[in-house]
């Protein structure tokens, strides 16, 4: 089998490219990324030079690249991951959205069904998509596959409308297609913009931690080698035509995460117990900023038989680990641009 995956050189496609490129020695992996600031290929050294890999740098937005590389390389398969993903750089930029994530996806779905359009027997185009698209919950409730969508911020209504175009190549084209809508993911390689990984880097350089609004959103937490996991199983089992979520079942207020990486980082750093709480800043909060994600991943465990690994202040000091561990990482992507982008977020 021969698979592109597209944003391979981000947080959750390195972990994928990792799994794909070490279980499977007889598949051909091949990661397209454009490498913007967001894409690192230092997330990848450990396989860079596997004989079953290979990387291409390139813009899901070129279609006429994308038409010759898929001509070229005749994929069996893709894993759709390349996108902007973060909702704070969404609501100050919009369009960057639209263009790769909706666009972007266009162009992908129409070079895969121009070499598939004669047989589409063998093939899987696995488009990997959030929970937000179902935008914010109440006190109660979880997602689930037949919830309604409701997009709420640029970045999510982006999601949204790929989803939308994907299922359309299915109804319309008979494309096998799959889809999943995971919760937020944390671990290893996440870049600092987001919450976890932006929260550690600035307790390591005792830096104010900037905690939106009260605090009390709620997101549900999984760790990101348990979402390649379930993107291995749902690419290889699941059902074409089918949307399957994806979550952690562990809920978390923010200002609760928050402290608990304190916690954890204090014990490890050896400065005192409460040392890091103090660094605790409650800052404007996000405009339209969604109150709860929850998931209701049943579907996945029963069909499927995915579960997430537990528990998770285990997982978030193995993750705190990693940070502490990979400082030139970690100071290589917090310079240059991401002080920029720093500075007009959060010292405006
Ligand atoms: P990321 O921002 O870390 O990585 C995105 C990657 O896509 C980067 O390597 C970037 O260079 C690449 N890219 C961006 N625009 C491109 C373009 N035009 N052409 C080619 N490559 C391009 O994102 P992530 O957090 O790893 O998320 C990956 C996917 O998973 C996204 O589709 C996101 O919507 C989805 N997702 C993320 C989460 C999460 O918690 N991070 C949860 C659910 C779903
Ligand atoms: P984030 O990691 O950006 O993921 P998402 O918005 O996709 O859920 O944010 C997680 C939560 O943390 C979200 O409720 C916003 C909040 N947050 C802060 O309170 N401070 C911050 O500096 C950031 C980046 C996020």
């Amino acid at each position: 089998m021969k698979i592109l995956v597209t944003g391979g050189a981000g947080f959750i496609g390195s972990h994928v490219v990792r799994r794909f490129v070490n279980t499977y020695p007889q598949y051909t992996i091949h990661n397209l990324d454009k490498l913007t600031y967001a894409g690192n290929l230092a997330n990848l050294k450990d396989v860079e030079d596997a004989p079953n890999y290979k990387f291409i740098k390139g813009d899901i937005n070129d279609k006429e690249f994308l038409l010759s590389l898929f001509r070229e390389e005749q994929y069996d398969g893709v894993i759709h991951l390349a996108a902007e993903s973060h909702v704070d750089r969404s609501i100050s930029g919009p369009d960057a959205f639209i263009q790769t994530n909706v666009v972007g996806t266009c162009n992908l779905l129409g070079a895969a069904l121009d070499i598939w359009k004669n047989s589409m027997t063998g093939k899987r185009f696995y488009h990997v998509s959030t929970d937000e698209v179902f935008g914010s919950l109440g006190a109660e409730g979880k997602f689930s596959e037949t919830t309604k969508y409701d997009p709420r911020s640029p970045y999510s209504a982006s999601k949204a409308s790929s989803d939308h175009m994907v299922r359309a190549y299915s109804h319309t084209y008979g494309m096998p297609v799959v889809i999943s809508n995971c919760s937020n993911n944390y671990g290893s390689h996440h870049f600092p913009e987001k919450l976890i990984p932006l929260i550690i880097n600035n307790i390591k350089h005792k830096k104010p931690l900037p905690v939106y609004g009260k605090g009390e959103n709620i997101r549900d937490w999984l760790w990101v080698e348990d979402h390649a996991r379930a993107i291995d199983v749902i690419f290889h089992q699941g059902v074409s035509g089918e949307t399957y979520c994806v979550g952690g079942n562990n809920e978390w207020k923010n200002i609760d995460v928050v402290k608990l990486i304190c916690k954890l980082m204090d014990e490890k750093l050896g400065r005192n117990a409460g040392e890091s709480e103090q660094l605790i800043t409650y800052v404007t909060d996000r405009p339209g900023h969604d109150a709860r994600y929850a998931i209701d991943a049943t579907k996945l465990k029963t069909e499927l038989g995915w579960e997430p690994t537990q528990p998770f202040d285990l997982l978030l000091s193995k993750t705190i680990d990693w940070y502490l561990q990979n400082e030139k990482w970690l100071n290589e992507v917090t310079s240059g641009d991401y002080m920029k982008y720093y500075e007009n977020q959060y010292n405006r």
